[in-house]
């Protein structure tokens, strides 16, 4: 109660801002809370004090939603007690829950959809002003992202995530993605291109490209001046203190040789790439809706691999979807193997009212999904053991990432393949900065490397963390 009374009489209004989910959602957090702190509104990491309590969530499985409801439970005694506290429920769930979120959580005042956001801070402001459970939800008339980000929610470092399209106009029968989230809109180049731009000025040297079928980024723009992901990539390569640019996530179905070639002519492209193929089996894919077939999907890696011999693959696999059998899971175990991929995350099917999937029986006993879902990881740990190896005796350029919690004295960076490489401490080496290594070794989890050359003094560099 102390707390109330004091965070009162400052007259000073804080908020706490939880992000549940995708990169999507932490790039949306970050616009949230540029709005709040552009209000005079203070960034509080309590949520049992702040004035406003925000959650920014995720509906893709019903284990993310649950989560939520858990902790939304938590806060019913503080809303009991003080009933000026602010809560509101934002994104992906409050489409999907909608306003039956007031009837199971009845203390929560907002539930805000993912395309209402930006509104967010007026919401609050509403209920300060008295109005009580606003409900905004579905398309909204205005853009969710500015001409122009405020940059004053990104958290500072040298990664940055960017958004370049929202939305999804794929309708896999399993996922809740495109009837929470909207339908494609691409953002313009100049505003994406501009925007990573200002974060390099902040010291950002590695940026995330983010959208649900990222390489059909363009495709819903008017047709004579149509942007694709070829061209941004093209365009990105003119912003020279950028080092890396990430791409999440591809969907088989948009791969083409024009994308492939400016992937395999960019310096920046990190050589990581999600193409989750959720399925080794036709029959399992095909329930799915995923528009191609292992056949295609192969032919697709065979484009992206001819023009990049050394690229890393990331996969999301589903076990257990309706009538997966015997048989079709070992069709996704013999999959895994045939692509080589670097990561994989593995996810037990979970059926998600109003999809498609939903009105199939969710046959696969639980325990069956546990074991499925296990035999695949380890699949991808042996996998992934036995890739790194391969790069000892190479030379190639690590970006540093941190120093290393576990080995003292040294960094840990990444190879523009995603592989983890340590490298001894020395003067000059930061956060965010790549360097030219060889590769001595591997240790049975990283590779070791040796700094190639001289390291040359870099004015950005000259402080351990960037200045933002
Ligand atoms: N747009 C991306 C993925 C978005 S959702 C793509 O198409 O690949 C992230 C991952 O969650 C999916 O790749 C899928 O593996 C998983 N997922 C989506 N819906 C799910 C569900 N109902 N149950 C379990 N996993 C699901
Ligand atoms: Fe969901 Fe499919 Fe869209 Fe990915 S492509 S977000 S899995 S509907
Ligand atoms: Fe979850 Fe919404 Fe992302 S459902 S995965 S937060 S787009």
């Amino acid at each position: 109660m102390l707390a109330e009374e004091i965070s009162v009489h400052k007259n000073t209004r804080s908020f706490n801002l939880r992000v549940f989910g995708c990169q999507m959602n932490v790039y949306d957090g970050e616009l949230i809370r540029a709005s709040f702190l552009q209000r005079g509104w203070l960034d509080s990491d309590d949520p049992t004090n702040a004035d406003v309590v925000l959650f920014h969530t995720c509906s893709v499985r019903e284990q993310a939603e649950e989560r939520v409801h858990g902790l939304l439970g938590e806060l019913r005694r503080r809303k009991k007690a003080n009933h000026k506290v602010v809560i509101a429920v934002v994104g992906c769930m409050a489409d999907r829950e909608g306003r039956a979120l007031f009837d199971r959580e009845p203390h929560v005042d907002i539930v805000c959809g993912s395309r209402h956001f930006p509104e967010l801070a007026d919401m609050v402001e509403r209920v300060i002003g008295g109005e009580e459970r606003i409900c905004e939800l579905g398309e909204s008339p205005n853009k969710v992202d500015e001409p122009e980000r405020n940059l004053a929610g990104f958290p500072g470092g040298y990664q940055a995530h960017v958004a370049v399209m929202r939305g999804c106009d794929m309708n896999c029968t399993y996922c809740i993605v495109p009837s929470v989230r909207g339908r494609v809109e691409s953002r313009p180049a100049a505003e994406i291109i501009e925007e990573i731009a200002r974060l390099v000025e902040h010291g950002v040297t590695e940026v995330h490209l983010l959208g649900q079928t990222i390489d059909s980024y363009g495709r819903d723009l008017p047709r004579a001046t149509r942007p694709d992901l070829a061209l941004l990539l093209d365009e990105l390569e003119n912003i020279e203190p950028l080092k890396r640019i990430r791409l999440v996530t591809l969907h088989p179905s948009y791969v083409d040789q024009r994308l492939a070639d400016a992937m395999a002519r960019s310096s920046k492209f990190m050589r990581l790439l999600p193409v989750p193929m959720q399925s080794g089996s036709d029959r399992v894919l095909k329930e799915m809706k995923r528009g191609y077939n292992t056949d295609l999907y192969r032919q697709r890696i065979a484009i992206l691999r001819a023009a990049m011999p050394d690229l890393e693959l990331v996969s999301d696999w589903i076990v257990g979807f309706p009538g997966e059998t015997d048989a079709d899971f070992e069709e996704s175990v013999v999959a895994m193997e045939e692509h080589n991929f670097l990561q994989s995350y593995v996810f037990q099917y979970s059926p998600r009212p109003g999809t498609v999937a939903f009105d199939m029986a969710d046959d696969v006993p639980k325990e069956v999904k546990a074991t499925r879902n296990h035999r695949l990881l380890d699949l991808q740990r042996r996998i992934a053991r036995q890739r790194s190896p391969r790069l000892v005796g190479t030379t190639c350029s690590i970006m540093l990432e941190s120093r290393s919690e576990r080995n003292a004295g040294q960094w840990i960076g990444r190879t523009r393949t995603g592989h983890y490489a340590l490298l001894p401490d020395q003067p000059g080496l930061a956060a965010g900065r790549e360097v030219a290594v060889q590769l001595l070794e591997h240790n049975g989890r990283e590779l070791i490397a040796e700094l190639l050359g001289e390291l040359v003094p870099v004015a950005r560099f000259d402080h351990e963390e960037f200045p933002v």
